[in-house]
């Protein structure tokens, strides 16, 4: 994500973290700590697996509470009664802050793209990603878009391949790549990538640039957004305007026809508009994290990059253990708890705010043996943590999975070698609380034959 906003996150960015060697060092969310969570969440699953911050619940008299072993976090997500969803701005994406009437009341837009209307209960938050967004980006939708994926890469790959043997694999291949898959599914112009990248990244800016654990931007942030995020708005209505009139084979036009038959009615164009800015927000920078950290640990394994070379059927096992190690959302502070709980002996008052660390689940001892290290062979890889589980889980691992598999299957077949450029990365990443590196150099050989 370049930096794309009138505010000065300089210092956020140039920021040099500390490695904390005890628990009285360990910051997730201080300055520069990004580089160094892998430790941090060494030292809290040893030392204090449910850290208390606080103040920071859901109310001023209430706090924050950082989960980070995986069988907590299993147990929470798949309890959505005891942890439902809180409802503050950073909670539901971002998406809706600002968007209230002057009596500070949420407004029906507001309402509508949080998906309260579509999905007011848990039975019919199953029917809204069964009827709704599996088609398109679930794991049952998302195989028929193989072709189009296919195209994608291929398109990227022949950009540079017979140009040089370097690039900057994040601008050449990892972010574009979801932009262009996402803009077809939904059936938006190509023309308008440079346009919708720039609003994609305002959709995350609150979970990059924004502060502690509940991504907390200043008023100043949240008018500027809120300005960007009000002409993408004008913009996704025009596109649901021109579907309804003219439908084509999209998910903007499938979402104006649809009769929800949970509801046994047909959305209105302020759902409509919910279910896309969802798409928006949670399909682009998310898997071009998870590209660029493949490809960071495939430079820097050769033998790893000939094992998938070797067997291709491998390829889907390597995208989930790259997910897992480097999991591009590594926390939200997505529940919190309906009543008085417990946790590991640690009280947990009713109002708090559970920050769920899915990145340190990931890398906790206690599930995955030796954690750190790429295992193709680890039994059920998939049951990482990397997009949530139970009935919250994302909607969109289907499209990502897809991406991932796609883009190494090509790049694999395509390519003999890929090596890190000497000299030219320092492997930094972006502030907040997604894992998502700046840029990746690359020197690559053509495969032959
Ligand atoms: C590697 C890529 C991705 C990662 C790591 C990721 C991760 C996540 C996580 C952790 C959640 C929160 C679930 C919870 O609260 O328990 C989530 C929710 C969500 N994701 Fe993804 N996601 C990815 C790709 C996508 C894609 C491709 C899309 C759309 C096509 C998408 C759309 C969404 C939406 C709409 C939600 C909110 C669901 C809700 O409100 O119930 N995500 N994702």
């Amino acid at each position: 994500m370049t930096q794309s906003t009138a505010s000065d996150y300089s210092e956020m960015i140039n920021a040099v973290g500390k490695c904390p060697i005890d628990l009285g060092e360990v910051d997730l969310f201080g300055a520069g700590q990004q580089e160094h969570w892998p430790e941090s969440y060494k030292i809290l699953h040893e030392e204090s697996p449910v850290q208390r911050i606080p103040g920071e619940g859901s109310t001023p008299d209430t706090d924050g509470f950082v989960i980070t072993k995986y069988q907590d976090i299993y147990d929470i997500v798949r309890d959505p009664q005891t942890f439902p969803q809180p409802g503050f701005a950073g909670a539901d994406g971002g998406g809706t802050a600002g968007m209230s009437t002057e009596d500070g009341e949420p407004s029906a837009l507001a309402d509508a793209m949080a998906l309260n209307t579509l999905r007011p209960n848990l039975e019919l938050h199953k029917a809204h990603r069964i009827e709704l967004t599996d088609p398109w980006v679930g794991a049952t939708g998302a195989p028929r878009h193989r072709p189009m994926v296919t195209k994608f890469v291929d398109q990227l790959i022949d950009n540079w391949i017979d140009k040089g043997e370097e690039i900057e694999f994040v601008e050449d291949f990892a972010a574009p790549l979801p932009q262009l898959v996402m803009t077809t599914i939904l059936g938006w112009p190509l023309e308008d990538i440079d346009i919708l990248r720039k609003w994609g990244q305002a959709q995350v800016r609150r979970f990059v640039y924004g502060k502690g654990h509940r991504n907390i931007m200043s008023d100043e942030e949240e008018l500027e957004n809120a300005r960007d995020l009000g002409e993408f708005m004008e913009y996704v209505q025009e596109q649901v305007t021109r579907k309804r009139r003219d439908p084509q084979e999209d998910m903007t036009s499938f979402l104006t026809q649809v009769t929800y038959k949970a509801m046994n009615r047909k959305l209105t164009d302020n759902e409509v508009i919910g279910v896309l800015f969802g798409m928006h927000i949670g399909g682009l920078e998310t898997t071009q994290y998870a590209i660029a950290a493949e490809a960071e640990l495939l430079a820097q394994n050769p033998e790893l990059w000939r094992e998938l070379k070797a067997d291709r059927s491998k390829i889907r096992f390597f995208a989930e253990e790259g997910m897992r190690i480097h999991a591009p959302t590594q926390g939200l502070s997505t529940r919190m708890a309906a009543k008085d709980v417990e946790i590991r002996g640690v009280p947990i008052p009713k109002g708090s705010i559970l920050h769920l660390r899915y990145g340190a689940a990931n890398l906790d001892a206690e599930e995955f043996n030796c954690p750190a290290e790429v295992d193709l062979t680890r039994p059920n890889t998939g049951r990482h943590m990397t997009f949530s589980q139970g009935i919250r889980v994302c909607p969109g691992a289907g499209i990502s999975r897809l991406e991932q598999n796609i883009a190494w299957e090509r790049l694999v077949d395509r390519l003999e070698t890929i090596e890190l450029a000497p000299g030219k990365n320092d492997f930094r990443h972006q502030p907040g609380i997604m894992l998502g590196l700046w840029e990746l150099h690359l020197q690559f050989t053509k495969a032959t034959g």
